[in-house]
């Protein structure tokens, strides 16, 4: 009987251990190639200015016009290398100190202002504006970083219908055909940022808006979410709820899901609304417990199992764990902080031994584009954003140390 109770104790004992020890992130994450990797696609970049978005196959980069949707995350990888800098310091082993990595974000930068006067990228401003956002914690200062804040917010502003409550994400031919995409989460903070900047307050007021009407039409009961709802532009109704990206309009687009995570904790960052904080943890809890055994997070989460291997999407992943990091700093209770870690650090390893890929221009490989185009196995400029800002998180939280 005392061996049976030592034995039981001692299992307890190491079972507490074992759920107070944090996950351990995947070293990938801080090796050399990430700068390295950064450094050669600055080089590369054609002039005038284009931006790579995804890789062909064999990894190369593709590089498209500043008007593209993607175009402000190579500029703000820039900005996040030199984030990495400030936080690690620069050593022979970490390859922090081969580059200017503002200065090369700034440059890049530049090929984007000329969008502040037209562009053709609809709800997208708000991905345009984050190397500026990023600019202006630096230097807080810089007016050409506070012009295109503005610029980019009343261009989205413009967007906003208040009979539908929300911004139009995409054009459409019949304007009363009026088209949200869960993505445009996370577009709004540039709204807030604005606000900020000019002092006018409508700005934060459609942000709200536009995250109120999505929370209550774009998510189902159990926590999943529709990539397209289509409203009535003069009623504001519901007509329509579909897919663009996805599998199926009653299916789940993996990176959708991850949008609105990161969406719904950042709209709780910035308003502090109880609201966002628990449709956030719904969206995380559906991601999270409908991730396959073997860690592989598919392109859309209903996606059928033949043929095999369905397509990964690496980028649903380094997103996803942004939004769970950003929750994981928002919890109060530790337990809960540490289980949204956690599992960010699981899908960080997972997507790290799948994708992973020394050999290619980008960091990863295993993003699905767009599928329904037949788009998939490529690297993502997205997706490897996520993956450096990540890292740079886990070393702020302290879940990770520099290399
Ligand atoms: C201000 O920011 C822009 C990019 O947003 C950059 O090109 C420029 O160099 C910065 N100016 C100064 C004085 O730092
Ligand atoms: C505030 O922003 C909204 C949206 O861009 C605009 O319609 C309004 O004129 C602005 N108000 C002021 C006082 O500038
Ligand atoms: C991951 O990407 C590699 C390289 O493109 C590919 O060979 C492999 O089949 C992909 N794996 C999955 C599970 O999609």
């Amino acid at each position: 009987m005392t061996a049976i109770t030592l034995s039981l104790t001692n299992l307890f004992l190491l079972s507490s251990i074992l759920t107070l020890t944090s996950a351990i992130p995947p070293a990938q994450l801080f090796s050399p190639l990430v700068p390295q990797k950064v450094l050669a696609t600055f080089k590369a970049l054609p002039n005038p200015v284009q931006y790579p978005q995804w890789t062909s196959t064999g990894g190369s980069w593709q590089f498209f016009s500043p008007n593209t949707w993607t175009s402000g995350f190579f500029p703000v990888t820039g900005y996040e290398v030199n984030t990495r800098k400030i936080l690690c310091g620069a050593t022979t082993a970490n390859a922090l100190g081969t580059a200017d990595w503002l200065g090369l974000g700034r440059t890049a930068s530049n090929g984007l202002v000329p969008l502040e006067i037209s562009n053709g990228v609809g709800h997208d401003v708000g991905f345009l504006s984050f190397p500026f956002v990023e600019e202006l914690i630096l230097n807080p200062n810089n007016q050409t970083a506070k012009n295109a804040i503005n610029a980019f917010a009343k261009l989205l502003a413009k967007r906003f219908n208040s009979v539908v409550g929300a911004t139009r994400s995409w054009d459409s031919s019949d304007p009363t055909n009026f088209q949200v995409i869960i993505d445009n989460m996370m577009n709004l903070e540039v709204l807030f940022h604005s606000a900020t900047l000019t002092g006018n307050s409508t700005l934060r007021k459609i942000a709200i808006a536009h995250a109120d009407t999505t929370m209550k039409n774009h998510i189902r009961g159990d926590g999943s979410t529709w990539h397209v709802i289509e409203y009535n532009a003069n009623t504001g109704a519901v007509t329509k709820k579909r897919t663009a990206q996805g599998f199926s309009d009653s299916s789940t687009w993996s990176r959708g899901q991850a949008w609105g995570i990161y969406g719904f904790a950042n709209m709780f960052r910035l308003t502090g609304d109880t609201n966002y904080l628990l449709t956030a943890r719904r969206l995380a809890k559906y991601f999270l417990d409908n991730i396959p055994a073997g860690g592989i997070i598919p392109w859309d989460f209903n996606a059928p199992l033949t043929p095999s291997p369905r397509p990964a999407d690496s980028s649903a992943a380094t997103i996803a764990v942004n939004g769970l990091l950003l929750l994981a700093k928002h919890e109060t209770s530790a337990a809960s902080s540490k289980s949204y870690s956690d599992a960010a650090i699981k899908i960080l390893n997972d997507i790290t031994t799948l994708a992973w890929n020394p050999s290619w221009q980008s960091l990863l490989s295993n993003g699905t584009v767009n599928k329904p185009a037949n788009n998939q196995l490529t690297g993502t400029v997205y997706g490897d954003y996520y993956y450096i800002k990540a890292g740079n998180e886990l070393i702020r939280q302290g879940l990770a140390k520099c290399l």
